[in-house]
C-alpha cells in the first residue's frame, strides 16, 4: 500500500480547528468568537460587479500573475493606502493571502533552510515551512509588553540558515500592530543575512490607533522584502479567495511561473470583484472599519471590568489575545467554556508555543453577540 510523503503527512491539523470541530458538533445556542473572518458579508457593488464581469464573458483563465486592470488597482491601493510602491508588473494576484504566503515561502525557503516567525503566531506559516521542506522556528515575544515585537530576539535567532523572516501586522492572534523602528531592525538584519522579510499585511486596512503603513513604505521598499496582502479581511471577501504578493519582479516573474502548476491563476470573476472593491465606493467598508472599532472598545470595556482576565488592546485587527488568569491549560478552559457556558474560543496552543495559556476571541461579531458571550466568559472563568 503507497502512503502519502512525509512532507504532506507532517504538516499539521490546525489546533483552532479543534474548537470548530467541537463547535460544529455541540446542540445549542453559541457564541462562536473563535471564528477569524469578519461577520459581514461582502458589500453589493461588489458582487455586482462580479456578476456582470461574469455575465459579460469573465469566465476564461487569466494570464498567471492576473488580470492587468486588477494588479493595476492593487497597485495603487498599496501606494495611496499604505504607502508601499510597486508598479502592476511587481505584483502577482493569488489565490487569498494564503497563496501568496505559500508561494513567498516556497520561492525564498530551501531545503534545510530556516523560517523565523515571531510568536505567537498564526500556524500556517509551520505547514508552509514543512510544505517546502524548510524548518521552522517560532520566536517568543514577551509577554509583559503584549507580544510587542522583540527586534533583538528575533535577530539573535537568526543565522546562516535563515532564509526568510515573517512579520504579521497587525499580528493574528495578538491584534498588536510592530513597531517602525523594531519592524526596521529585523529587515536591516535580514539584509544582512541574505533573508528575506515576508511582510503578512493581511489585517493592515484594519489599523486603529495611527497610520496603516507598510513595512515597505517605511523601509525603503528594499528587494528582500515581500508584500502580502487580501481582500479577504478588509473587504469582507473571505470566500472570494483573492489576494497578493508584490516585491522584486525578479521573484514575481517566478512565482507567477510556479503556480501555473498550481492554482494557475486567481479565479477571474473573483478579481473583478477585487477591482471592485479595491476602486469602488469606499463607504461601506468604512462602516466596517467603523464597527470594528468600536467593538475593540467594547471588547477592552468588558475585558477590564472582569477580575483576572487581561489582554493587550487590539491596535489592528480583530482579535483580542485573553490572559484567564488561570494557571490550566488553555484548551481545558475553552472546553470547559464551550461545554458549560456556550462560548467559543481559540485556544493559544493554536498560535505557536509562546503562550499556550491564553485563549484567542474573534470581535468580528456583533456587539449584541459580544455582550452576550462577555457574560457567559464571566460566568465561566468564575466557575472554572
Ligand atoms: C495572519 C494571516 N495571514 C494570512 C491569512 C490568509 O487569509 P486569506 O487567504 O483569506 O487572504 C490569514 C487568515 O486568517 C491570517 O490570519
Amino acid at each position: 500500500m503507497p502512503t502519502p510523503t512525509d512532507r504532506v503527512r507532517r504538516a499539521e491539523r490546525s489546533r483552532i480547528r479543534v474548537m470548530f470541530d467541537l463547535a460544529e458538533r455541540h446542540d445549542g445556542d453559541l457564541v462562536r468568537l473563535e471564528v477569524g473572518e469578519p461577520d459581514f458579508d461582502t458589500p453589493e457593488h461588489v458582487i455586482d460587479a462580479a456578476a456582470s464581469a461574469a455575465r459579460g464573458g469573465a469566465t476564461h483563465y487569466t494570464s498567471n500573475a492576473g488580470l492587468p486592470e486588477c494588479r493595476r488597482a492593487i497597485s495603487d491601493t498599496l501606494a495611496t493606502e499604505y504607502g508601499v510602491e510597486h508598479d502592476p508588473d511587481e505584483i502577482v494576484v493569488t489565490v487569498g493571502g494564503m497563496e501568496a504566503l505559500h508561494l513567498a515561502v516556497l520561492a525564498t525557503v530551501s531545503p534545510g533552510e530556516e523560517l523565523i516567525v515571531p510568536g505567537p503566531t498564526w500556524p500556517n506559516y509551520e505547514t508552509q515551512a514543512t510544505l517546502a521542506d524548510g524548518t521552522f522556528r517560532e520566536v517568543p515575544m514577551p509577554a509583559e509588553t503584549g507580544f510587542a515585537l522583540d527586534a533583538d530576539r528575533v535577530i539573535d535567532a537568526m543565522s546562516d540558515d535563515t532564509a526568510a523572516v515573517v512579520l504579521t501586522t497587525p499580528s493574528n492572534p495578538t491584534g498588536r500592530v510592530f513597531d517602525r523602528d523594531e519592524c526596521r531592525a529585523v529587515v536591516e538584519a535580514a539584509a544582512d543575512h541574505d533573508a528575506y522579510v515576508i511582510a503578512d499585511e493581511v489585517y493592515l486596512g484594519l489599523t486603529y490607533d495611527g497610520p496603516a503603513e507598510g513595512i515597505a513604505a517605511y523601509t525603503g521598499g528594499p528587494d528582500h522584502v515581500l508584500t502580502v496582502g487580501s481582500c479577504s479581511k478588509r473587504y469582507a471577501m473571505t470566500g472570494w479567495r483573492l489576494g497578493w504578493l508584490a516585491g522584486d519582479p525578479d521573484v514575481i516573474d517566478e512565482v507567477a511561473t510556479v503556480r501555473e502548476s498550481t492554482t494557475a491563476c486567481a479565479s477571474s470573476v473573483a478579481q473583478h470583484a477585487a477591482i471592485a472593491a479595491l476602486t469602488g465606493p469606499q463607504e461601506p467598508f468604512a462602516e466596517m472599519y467603523r464597527a470594528f472599532e468600536e467593538r475593540r472598545d467594547l471588547v477592552m470595556d468588558r475585558i477590564d471590568a472582569i477580575d483576572g482576565l487581561s489582554a493587550p488592546r487590539p491596535e489592528g485587527a480583530f482579535y483580542a489575545f485573553l490572559d484567564p488568569g488561570i494557571d490550566a491549560p488553555a484548551i481545558d478552559v475553552a472546553k470547559f467554556l464551550l461545554r458549560e457556558h456556550g462560548v467559543v474560543l481559540a485556544p493559544g496552543d493554536g498560535f505557536g508555543d509562546t503562550a499556550p495559556g491564553r485563549l484567542r476571541l474573534s470581535f468580528a461579531n456583533s456587539v449584541d453577540r459580544l455582550e452576550e458571550g462577555f457574560d457567559r466568559i464571566e460566568a465561566g472563568l468564575a466557575e472554572f
